[in-house]
């Protein structure tokens, strides 16, 4: 049993990262912090707005967070790729709290696009060194075979934190 706190935040828009959330927070058995976007974001102009504010790199009005992420010695982030870029929700989410994290993971779900690229971004905006990234495609969380990729990157985050 890892005998440290471990948080996961993420945004999900569709619910995929809300899903790949769910299943790692359970083979975590840890606490989960939904971020909610109050910018609305449906139907087609919210994918036009939510696609070109990612690619501008703009933050947005999130609710307020219920977790105080100081209290945890990892915060998983989780973000869909919009535009090849971080969600608006998740960069207003680090943007507040990267002074308080201790240690960091990321992972995201996208419709097919891979690469390190979002894990520079958000190594950059939190101003910290990821102990372990996952990336997920739509094609990849829709057969079964994703939850070995799930457990490879739980796998590495415990061997870090040990
Ligand atoms: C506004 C917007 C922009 C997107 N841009 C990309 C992209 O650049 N590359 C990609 O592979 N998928 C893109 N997608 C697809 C999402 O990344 C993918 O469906 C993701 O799993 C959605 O996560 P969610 O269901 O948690 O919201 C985009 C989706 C939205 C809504």
């Amino acid at each position: 049993m890892l005998n440290k706190k471990i948080l996961v935040a993420y945004y999900s828009r569709n619910g995929s990262t809300r899903k790949v959330s769910k299943i790692i927070s359970e083979m975590l058995q840890c606490d989960v912090e939904e971020i909610y976007d109050t910018k609305k974001r449906e139907g087609m102009w919210g994918f036009f707005i939510s696609g070109r504010d990612a690619m501008l790199k703009k933050p947005t009005i999130i609710k307020e967070t219920e977790k105080d992420s100081s209290q945890y010695d990892v915060v998983l982030i989780g973000t869909p790729i919009w535009a090849g870029n971080i969600s608006c929700a998740v960069r207003t989410y680090i943007n507040y709290n990267k002074d308080k994290f201790k240690k960091v993971a990321f992972f995201y779900t996208s419709g097919g696009t891979q690469g390190d690229k979002i894990f520079n971004d958000i190594e950059r905006l939190c101003n910290k060194k990821s102990i372990a990234n996952m990336g997920l495609t739509k094609k990849q969380i829709s057969d079964d075979m994703y939850l070995q990729t799930v457990n490879e990157f739980i796998a590495n985050i415990k061997q870090k934190l040990e």
